[in-house]
Formats: C-alpha cells, structure tokens, sequence
C-alpha cells in the first residue's frame, strides 16, 4: 500500500511561500469543479496582491495537494456582517489527483486548527458553497458548518448556501 493511503496521512496547511509557490501553481479540478472554485492562477495572485487575504497551501508530506485562502474582512465572502470576529474561507480545493481519499476532510480540520492559532481573536469561520456542490456540502457539514438560512446569489455558477462554523477551542 502506498505511503498515501495508510490511516493516517501526514497533512498540514502552511501560507504559500516562494519555497512552495511554483508547485502549487501547478495545482487544478477539473473542468466541471471549475463552476464552483477559480483557477489557482488567477486566485494565487490576487490573494498574494489583496489586504486581509491569505493565501494557504494543503501539504501532504510537505508536498502541496491544495490551496484555499482566508479572507479576515469577512464580508468580502458573502456581502453581510457578523456578530462576532469572523474569517472568511474561500477557493477550497484539493487537486483532482488527490481528491476522494479523505484528504479534504483532514485538511478542513488542520485550516480550522491553524485559524484558531494564529487568529485568536476569531470566533468563527463563514464560506459559501454552490447548492449543487454536494461533495463540498458533505465535507464541510462533517467539519462542522451549518448553513446560516440566508443564501448568496452573488458570483457566477447560481445560489450558494451561506455557511458558519465555530473556531475550535
Ligand atoms: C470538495 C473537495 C475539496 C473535497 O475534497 P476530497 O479530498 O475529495 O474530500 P474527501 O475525500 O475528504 O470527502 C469528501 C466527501 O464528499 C463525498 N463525495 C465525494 N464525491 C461526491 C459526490 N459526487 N456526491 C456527493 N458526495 C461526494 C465523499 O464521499 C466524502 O463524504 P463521506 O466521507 O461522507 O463519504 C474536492 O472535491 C474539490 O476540490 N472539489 C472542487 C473544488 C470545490 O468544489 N471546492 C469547494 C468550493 S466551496
């Protein structure tokens, strides 16, 4: 069995740096998926150029398998403002190699983790999700997020869902 498969694999989310950068840039979904996620060329730079925006990588045994950025100005993510100190999470993705093995799920865990650590403050984490995104809505309802009743008919593949989670303790 590869190294990849045991129960256990080894990720972690780090900010793309200029160590890891060409290699995410190689990073992509498939066409389809492009409905509901941009490509890693045009959301690298502009989370690189955009005060508040974090650019992260997913690593697998230190090699990126994913990207998505954390916006700290939530209301970029769906046009509305929260009660509490909240981050935004948006352009989750895990590359097409990688996808269906439970590395998403894994890699949801360890971005909340890292968000409570390095972002005290922050109380919750807010993203939209396409209604016909089902594996995206079953990934981010097992890490937790529920949808908050409104939906965000902003962007360009129809309605998403608004959904909120709390940071862990
Ligand atoms: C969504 C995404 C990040 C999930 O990553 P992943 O590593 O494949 O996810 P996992 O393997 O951890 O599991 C995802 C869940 O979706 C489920 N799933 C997978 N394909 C599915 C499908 N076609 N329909 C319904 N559920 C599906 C899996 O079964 C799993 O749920 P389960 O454990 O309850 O069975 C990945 O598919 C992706 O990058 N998609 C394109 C970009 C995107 O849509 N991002 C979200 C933007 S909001």
């Amino acid at each position: 069995m590869s190294e990849h498969l045991t129960p256990t694999p080894d990720i972690r989310v780090a900010l793309v740096d200029a160590a890891i950068r060409a290699a995410v840039l190689q990073l992509g979904v498939s066409d389809e998926q492009h409905d509901f996620v941009g490509r890693i060329i045009a959301s690298l730079p502009d989370a690189e150029a955009c005060a508040g925006s974090e650019p992260m990588a997913i690593l697998l045994d230190g090699e990126p398998i994913g990207f998505y950025r954390i916006e700290t100005h939530p209301r970029s993510i769906a046009d509305m403002d929260f009660p509490r100190v909240t981050l935004g999470l948006r352009s989750f993705f895990i590359d097409t190699r990688w996808q269906g093995r439970g590395l998403g799920t894994r890699a949801l865990v360890a971005a909340m983790h890292d968000l409570a650590r390095r972002h005290p403050s922050a109380r919750d984490v807010v993203l939209t999700v396409n209604l016909r995104n089902a594996p995206a809505l079953a990934l981010y309802r097992r890490a937790g997020f529920r949808e908050t009743g409104g939906l965000y008919h902003g962007g360009r593949s129809g309605p998403q869902f608004v959904m909120l989670c709390a940071l862990p303790v």
